[in-house]
């Protein structure tokens, strides 16, 4: 009788699901799901099995041969984070049952968009985002990434729509009458004018890699087992497949480093605007922001992120968010191997600076809550979206890092390898991976101080800060101000204004601020981070006649990586009445087409500066 997980209901008690069977009803009109979920178990169990819920509406759970009513109960009030513990009470041995559920459009996991809020303006569209607990927001589950689940999903749509999913495609047919009960009547899953879209997983995956979108959706070939997807006209998908060219190179790379790519397909769907992310690893259809395709094929360090999940994360899971530094801390280390075979050393050297410096940002932002700096957390009663950070990433990477360069790359790569295949589909928590470690590379706990780098707080002593030539020029430009020269930066892509944006020394003369700018055209650039980097610099130095352009910027896109400095600059910069009065009307008239996970985590940013 106890929780597996901080952030789950589900009980060690009692047995996990096997594989859930889900019918999905999407009414655009009411931005609601009616559906129902065939959850099998591991093995028949009598009594109690608990799974997590929130904002769903149970109708009913019944048996699946002949429908008769199972007892079922939703814990309430629901917790902030966790939400509701839906308790079915199986009153005879029972390895199936059937919930008829509903959800409601504050569903934490779904983004419901108009024809308008659209790039085509014709049709809605609607897409999942569940990392790292809002699953349970779309059907009740055991809504843990120690569970692990096969599925299959039908998704009733309106004819005019196509579904992608994060699973394989089985066909697109009419719909099927009585097919969808007892959730949904016959009258509304048969009706003129809709298709069902069927799809099945059939490796196990944790319920937060479940992920669909629908809308008006095109798809160009880029690669022998990828296709690019994307909301939008024809010229959409086409930027799109020209920015990803590469992908099958890195596929390549990456089954030469990390072994067997597992998936078959690795598919990329380019989302709109408001997406959250910058990329969602969901496996076989990466989702992406479309800020990522920027022209010069610059979003391949997201891609290669987004597929080295493909073996850290999505073959071997953290086993809770505890543990969120196996997924995350892996995928950097693997992401910056991938970018150093397709885009060369320095490049991959620069991302580890521009790291390195992100992660000495985050020790500044925690200084007082120093326990999310470790990289084996407790977060126990703590929102994961809330504590959201690079820790995990970069303190997660130099971990890698310093036990590479303990033991040689080649043995360590050889290691890595070993732990991929012996871990594949499971779920593990840090424990097993330095048991892993310390029996495979005997002696490594008497030259690496493990017990630090896993529980200590701060970065410890033996990083190392990585060296790029790259990186210490624009730093040292930046530093001193130095006005870049023309020929030198016609080189430059987005990550090298950003670096050097972030390091001039702040506040800016607005005079230097408008030079800047003028000579470079970075408030207009087409790359969002560098118009990010620079909005928040103008911010920074108390330039008001960027204010209008910042408005723009929060309007056009809900990338959290932006919305954060931005509304986070407009709070605390020099305009601080004027910015104050600007981030919170900015919000509440942009808020409604920002997704639900960025909607909360602007409007924490905002209490916190009442
Ligand atoms: N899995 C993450 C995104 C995520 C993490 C969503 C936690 C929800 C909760 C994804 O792989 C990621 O890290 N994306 C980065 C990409 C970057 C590191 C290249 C992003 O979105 O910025
Ligand atoms: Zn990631």
């Amino acid at each position: 009788m106890a929780p597996i997980d901080p952030h789950s209901f589900a009980d060690d008690d009692e047995p996990m699901t096997e594989h859930v069977s889900l019918s999905l009803y999407l009414d655009f009109s009411r931005s609601v799901i009616r559906g129902t979920a065939v959850v099998t178990l591991s093995r028949p169990h009598a009594g109690r099995i608990t799974l997590d819920a929130r904002a769903l509406e149970i109708a009913a759970v019944v048996r699946p041969d002949g429908g008769a009513p199972i007892p079922f109960e939703l814990s309430y009030p629901p917790d902030p984070i966790k939400g509701q513990a839906l308790s079915v009470n199986l009153t005879s041995p029972s390895s199936a049952f059937v919930i008829a559920f509903s959800t409601s459009p504050s569903s934490t996991a779904l983004q419901w968009l108009t024809p308008a809020q659209t790039s085509t303006k014709a049709l809605p569209f609607v897409y999942t985002q569940c990392q790292a607990i809002h699953a349970r927001s779309v059907f009740p589950c055991q809504d843990t990434p120690s569970a692990r689940i096969r599925y299959s999903a039908r998704l009733n749509i309106p004819e005019p729509l196509s579904a992608a999913m994060a699973a394989a495609r089985v066909r697109r047919r009419a719909p099927i009458l009585g097919e969808a009960a007892p959730g949904c009547p016959d009258a509304a899953w048969c009706a003129a004018g809709r298709a069902v879209e069927e799809f099945h997983m059939v490796q196990p995956v944790p319920p937060y890699l479940f992920a669909f979108a629908a809308g008006e959706i095109r798809r160009r070939e880029v690669g022998p087992r990828s296709c690019v997807y994307a909301e939008g006209t024809a010229e959409t998908v086409a930027a799109a497949a020209a920015e990803f060219a590469g992908v099958e190179d890195m596929i390549v790379a990456g089954e030469a480093l990390f072994g067997e790519y597992q998936w078959e397909r690795f598919d990329l769907l380019v989302l709109p605007p408001s997406f959250p992310y910058g990329g969602m690893e969901n496996p076989r259809m990466t989702f992406l922001t479309p800020t990522v395709i920027r022209g010069d094929g610059s979003g391949a360090q997201v891609v290669a992120h987004e597929l080295a999940h493909s073996w850290t994360g999505n073959l071997i899971t953290n086993k809770t968010n505890n543990d969120f530094w196996l997924n995350e801390g892996f995928t950097t280390y693997a992401e910056r191997r991938i970018v150093e075979v397709v885009q060369g050393k320095e490049r991959a050297a620069l991302n580890m600076g521009i790291g390195w410096r992100g992660l000495n940002k985050e020790m500044e932002r925690f200084k007082n809550r120093m326990e999310f700096t470790k990289l084996k957390t407790n977060q126990e009663g703590v929102d994961p979206d809330e504590i959201y950070s690079e820790v995990p990433y970069e303190k997660g990477f130099h971990f890698l890092w310093r036990i590479e360069r303990e033991i040689g790359r080649f043995e360590f790569d050889i290691f890595l390898k070993k732990y991929i295949e012996k871990f594949k589909f499971q779920s593990v928590d840090t424990e097993t991976f330095v048991e892993f470690l310390k029996d495979n590379v005997p002696g490594i706990e008497k030259r690496v101080d493990i017990e630090t780098w896993v529980h200590g707080t701060g970065i410890p002593a033996d990083a190392k800060e990585p060296e790029s030539a790259l990186y210490t020029k624009i730093v040292a430009m930046a530093e001193r101000f130095n006005h870049p020269e023309l020929a030198a930066v016609a080189e430059w892509q987005g990550q090298e204004w950003e670096l050097y944006l972030e390091n001039l020394p702040r506040p800016l003369q607005p005079s230097q601020v408008v030079d800047l700018d003028t000579c470079f055209g970075l408030a207009e650039s087409k790359d969002w981070e560098v118009k990010v980097a620079f909005l928040d610099l103008a911010i920074s130095s108390g330039c008001e006649q960027y204010l209008g352009m910042v408005e723009k910027a929060l309007k056009e896109v809900g990338r959290m990586k932006y919305l954060r400095p931005l509304y986070s600059a407009l709070l605390r910069g020099p305009c601080q009445d004027q910015g104050k009065i600007l981030a919170h009307r900015v919000f509440a008239e942009a808020r409604d087409s920002y997704h639900p996970i960025a909607q909360g985590v602007v409007q924490s940013i905002l209490s916190k500066h009442l």
